[in-house]
């Protein structure tokens, strides 16, 4: 098995190294030389001078750019792709991605994919791993590349493209929205760090998230934020919700605030059967409880 990657970046580095230990032949290019030497080295792996030239007999291409070089990566390999050989991109949305497959691979097979964990992960065990396949021929190799992916251990859902990204828009941009939205209002509290010694497992929850959120690359996460579809209907809502809970705070209103915090409670629970579960198993983590 020929594995091409194209993008010596965090997944492709993730990739290539997944596909080495795999035993598989693997050929990767990206566009900054220096970084790509350093993968040779640290894998041993072949590296090509073009993207055509690292296309040529693989069996699998895997496209690891970032969102905006996507669709000029597969504009120029587009049309050196030949039957038998798949091109899969690894976006974080993928409405966009796949159209853009479609449009430039003419020959081979495509499938839009998305591994929902970061280049920290150890291993495909235990992740979380979308396939938006949109024609037959993409559904028959999605069929194939699932059974791969499930044999090492991976969570596979099979989804279209739109409902994907729907779902990214709660997953990835609603948190991060949130996270950053917390570090920045805490950034304009100087005493945060201080009430790290007095906090507990609420405030490590909030903190952890902030701070994640804001340790990551900017062009990534405005990239992925503005190419989420339905962003701007739940910040929309985040805000609104938060004015009427700040409403309740202005007016001391402790009943109805007491009452909405019931509401909440018993919707939750109706929506997510397990929500308790997954609220003592955080807990259970963080080794605390608030008082
Ligand atoms: N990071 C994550 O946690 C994560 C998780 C799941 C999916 N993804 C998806 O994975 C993709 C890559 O993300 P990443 O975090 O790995 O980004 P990244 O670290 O910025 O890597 C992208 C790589 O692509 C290279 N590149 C750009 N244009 C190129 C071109 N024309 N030809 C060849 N190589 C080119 C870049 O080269 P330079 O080194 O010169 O910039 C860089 O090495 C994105 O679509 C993202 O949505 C990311």
């Amino acid at each position: 098995m020929k594995v091409a990657v194209i993008g010596a970046g965090k997944m492709g580095r993730w990739f290539t190294k997944l596909f080495k230990n795999e035993g598989y032949s693997v050929v990767v290019c990206s566009r900054t030389k220096p970084k790509l030497l350093a993968l040779k080295d640290e894998f041993g792996i072949q590296t090509a001078d073009s993207n055509i030239d690292a296309i040529k007999g693989a069996d699998w291409v895997f496209v690891c750019v970032s969102l905006d070089a996507l669709e000029p990566v597969l504009k120029e390999i587009g049309p050196h792709i030949v039957s038998g050989q798949v091109v899969l991109d690894i976006s974080s949305i993928k409405e966009i991605p796949v159209q853009l497959l479609h449009k430039h691979v003419k020959n081979g097979t495509t499938l839009g994919t998305h591994p929902v964990f970061g280049p920290g992960a150890k291993s495909l065990g235990g992740q979380n791993f979308v396939l938006t396949p949109v024609t037959e021929e993409d559904e028959k190799f999605a069929k194939q590349f699932r059974a791969w992916l499930e044999e090492r251990g991976a969570k596979v859902s099979v989804t279209t493209p739109k409902k994907h990204d729907e779902y990214m828009s709660m997953v990835l941009g609603f948190p991060h929205f949130v996270g950053l939205v917390a570090g920045d209002t805490l950034a304009e509290c100087p005493d945060f760090v201080g009430a790290k010694q007095v906090g507990g497992a609420s405030y490590k929850m909030l903190l952890t998230l902030a701070e994640a959120v804001a340790l990551e690359e900017p062009v990534f996460y405005s990239n992925l934020h503005m190419s989420l579809p339905e962003m701007e209907k739940i910040e929309g809502l985040f805000l609104s919700k938060v004015e009427e809970w700040l409403k309740l705070v202005k007016q001391k209103d402790c009943s109805g605030f007491g009452a909405k915090m019931q509401h909440v409670k018993k919707r939750l629970k109706e929506l997510d059967p397990e929500y308790e579960k997954a609220y003592n198993e955080m807990y259970r983590l963080l080794d605390d409880t608030d008082s």
